[in-house]
């Protein structure tokens, strides 16, 4: 009886789909605030960032770095597209667009995200530019037809003049189609392996209180595409189940948890549960069966703790009673005492040393 880690390693061929997107942003109005900021997201890690602003432009990964050292030209057009380019753009854009709604004051936003994606088995492309202003969905390029659809009324506007730009449609196709997917192959010359790899996560059972839900904690995977989820005698269960967000760890991995509420469950049922990590595209499974005994907590420190503090004012107390009701104010307080430590909700899951450390 331990906690069993399962590492099953099969490898199922799925389509390898790669992607390189783009994410402006650009606001007037507000002084101080960034006028324009972008981010260069490959595979749905980030890989470049600027700030016009302050004149920032970071490669966000080591294999990024790698890229704009072999083709400084790369590196050059980043700057010149985030410094000049863009913001004089959005800047533009949104001028015309507050001129359009009548906005003369306040804080206006408009944001692009763009890109393309590349299926690597079959070689199919595709491209993608979208716009929203003050952050609802606005303007969309349809690559097919070469015309912006609006995806509000009242963007009908702007979609007759944009329309009417043949020379920026015909540029942006040619970014979209050409240049993005190329870019993003160079990316991936030296990214792909760190962008395939996975890392399994380290699991551990947690549980705040005797009475609290048992946690399961994956933290140090990689990538974010994953499940978590609590099984009962293999079949996944979804009663008294929390399921968590995935969160970035600073190093560039992810954690989440799934909480099970373990309040009713009798020993016998809990040995019948397990917790399920898994990678999304990978048939890859860790399993960690719920073991009361392998449950990390701090609640028993924190009761020891109490416990001293708790003495030390007794110490006092019982001096005092001592001294001014004397004998019977002892036994009233050892009573009250007591009392305290008896813990409201017994848990069936909790460790059987706290179950003793209670009693004794
Ligand atoms: C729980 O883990 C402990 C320590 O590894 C082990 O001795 C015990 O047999 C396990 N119990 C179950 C039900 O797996
Ligand atoms: C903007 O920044 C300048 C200089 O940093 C500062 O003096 C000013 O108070 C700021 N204004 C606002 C509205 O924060
Ligand atoms: C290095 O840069 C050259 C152009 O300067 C380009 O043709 C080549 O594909 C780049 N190699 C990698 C691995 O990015
Ligand atoms: C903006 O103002 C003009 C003149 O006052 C008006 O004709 C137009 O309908 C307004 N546009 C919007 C979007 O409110
Ligand atoms: C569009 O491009 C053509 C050829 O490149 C050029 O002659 C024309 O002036 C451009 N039109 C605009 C409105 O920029
Ligand atoms: C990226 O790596 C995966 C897995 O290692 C591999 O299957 C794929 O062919 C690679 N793609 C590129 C473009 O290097
Ligand atoms: C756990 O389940 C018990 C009974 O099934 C319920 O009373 C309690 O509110 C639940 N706790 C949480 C945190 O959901």
């Amino acid at each position: 009886m331990t906690l069993i880690l399962l590492l099953l390693f099969c490898s199922v061929s799925s389509p390898v789909r790669h992607s390189l997107i783009n994410y402006f942003t650009g606001s007037a109005g507000a002084p101080n605030v960034t006028q324009f900021v972008g981010v260069a997201v490959v595979d749905g890690v980030e890989a470049v960032y600027c700030d016009s602003s302050n004149k920032i432009l970071e490669p966000r990964q080591d294999w990024v770095k790698k890229v704009f050292d072999n083709d400084s030209q790369l590196l050059e057009w980043y700057k010149h597209e985030c410094f000049n380019i863009q913001p004089s753009a959005f800047r533009a854009r949104i001028i015309s667009l507050k001129q359009q709604f009548n906005q003369s004051e306040g804080f206006h936003i408009l944001q692009t995200r763009s890109g393309c994606e590349w299926e690597e088995n079959t070689g199919e492309k595709s491209g993608f530019l979208k716009y929203g202003y003050d952050g609802e969905d606005f303007l969309e390029l349809d690559l097919n037809t070469l015309s912006w659809a609006s995806l509000k009324p009242e963007a009908e506007a702007t979609k007759r003049s944009w329309d009417a730009d043949r020379n920026r449609t015909k540029l942006n196709e040619v970014f979209l189609t050409d240049i993005c997917p190329e870019r993003l192959k160079s990316f991936l010359d030296c990214g792909n392996s760190s962008l395939q790899r996975t890392v399994p996560p380290s699991v551990s059972l947690l549980q705040k209180t005797p009475s609290s839900p048992v946690s399961c904690h994956a933290t140090g995977f990689y990538p974010d595409r994953a499940v978590m989820f609590w099984r009962k005698d293999g079949e996944k269960v979804h009663e008294g189940v929390e399921i968590g967000d995935i969160l970035p760890n600073d190093d560039g991995t992810f954690q989440m948890s799934v909480n099970l509420n373990v309040s009713s469950f009798t020993p016998e049922e809990c040995s019948r549960f397990d917790c399920v990590f898994q990678f999304s595209d990978v048939e890859k499974i860790i399993v960690t069966k719920l073991n009361k005994t392998l449950i990390r907590t701090n609640w028993k420190e924190k009761m020891t703790k109490e416990k001293s503090s708790n003495r030390a004012i007794t110490v006092i107390v019982v001096l005092l009673v001592f001294i001014l009701v004397a004998v019977a104010g002892f036994a009233f307080y050892k009573k009250k005492k007591e009392k305290h430590f008896t813990p409201s909700a017994v848990n069936i899951c909790e460790l059987s040393e706290g179950k003793n450390e209670v009693t004794t």
